[in-house]
């Protein structure tokens, strides 16, 4: 078994990009198919070994406790039907694993999101993030975040992953700048929240899944605010780079922002072609 058991789901954010349909309904429960984004990130927590998922929620966002949780009007009304093994992976979930909820008043950026989650994983326990609207897939074997925690076995260190992006695109992510140390793997000594274009030091964008040590609550609670007047996580992990060691892992698979309607539309167009062929 791995160290990281725990992961992170930070979800309080607006999802403004999609309004109307996240004015009473969160983000990460609209379904890419019959499923919601936060369960692609939720199962591919379980594949990497976790067992306790940890979610940042804020107000409106019930609809994701009740998710997973058990419905028993519901499940009575259609077992015994064929619709009973619609609702089997999702209980198959809710049996393997724990949720546990804390809230986020304040959007204060997702550094302060990810500090929230330390009294639900704790503080001496490493533990995995996933931005569920980075929904990431390798049909050719390991899920992004299983790829990650290998790695992780390996170095004992934070690690973030990223992907190459277009440069007229960098300014939407955090950018990374290092030296490689291994095939796909790049030792941080640089990063950057959301550069200008043209000030960015790569196009090595930081992608939603990272693997994070527990001293990086003690770095966040230091950060001053940075890009937006937000907690950035990008900044305590640049600290973290400078003091000790950070890898960034270009990981094997796609990825689709699915936190913009092109990105989404493009995961729905994957998925449904992967069902047709089956
Ligand atoms: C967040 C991070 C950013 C990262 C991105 C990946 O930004 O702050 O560093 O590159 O996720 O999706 P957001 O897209 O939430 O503004």
């Amino acid at each position: 078994m791995s160290d990281i058991t725990r992961c992170l789901f930070p979800a309080a954010g607006y999802g403004t990009r999609f309004l109307p349909a996240t004015k009473a309904m969160p983000k990460e429960m609209l379904p890419v198919l019959t499923k919601p984004l936060i369960q692609y990130g939720v199962e591919e927590a379980i594949e990497a070994g976790c067992d306790v998922m940890s979610i940042i929620t804020g107000r409106g966002k019930r609809a994701i406790t009740d998710h997973f949780d058990i419905s028993y009007e519901l499940e009575h009304q259609i077992q015994g039907s064929s619709k009973e093994k619609m609702l089997s992976d999702i209980r198959n979930i809710i049996d393997k694993c724990t949720f546990t909820y804390t809230r986020q008043n304040e959007m204060k950026g997702l550094g302060d999101a990810i500090y929230k989650g330390k009294v639900l994983v704790g503080e001496h326990n490493p533990f995995a993030v996933i931005l569920a609207d980075d929904l990431c897939v390798n049909p050719k074997g390991d899920g992004v975040l299983t790829q990650m925690v290998k790695l992780y076995e390996k170095y004992k260190c934070c690690i973030v992953a990223c992907m190459e992006v277009p440069k007229e695109d960098v300014h939407k992510y955090g950018v990374i700048e290092g030296k490689i140390m291994e095939n796909n793997v790049h030792i941080v000594s640089n990063m950057i929240e959301k550069p200008d274009n043209d000030k960015a030091p790569s196009n090595l964008a930081v992608i939603g899944r990272y693997i994070l040590t527990p001293e990086i609550f003690e770095i966040i609670k230091k950060t001053k605010p940075g890009k937006n007047g937000e907690l950035q996580i990008t900044d305590a992990l640049c600290e973290q780079a400078k003091n000790g060691m950070v890898l960034a892992y270009k990981f094997e698979g796609k990825r689709f922002d699915c936190g913009s309607v092109d990105g989404f539309v493009e995961a729905t167009n994957y998925f449904y072609n992967l069902e047709k062929k089956k």
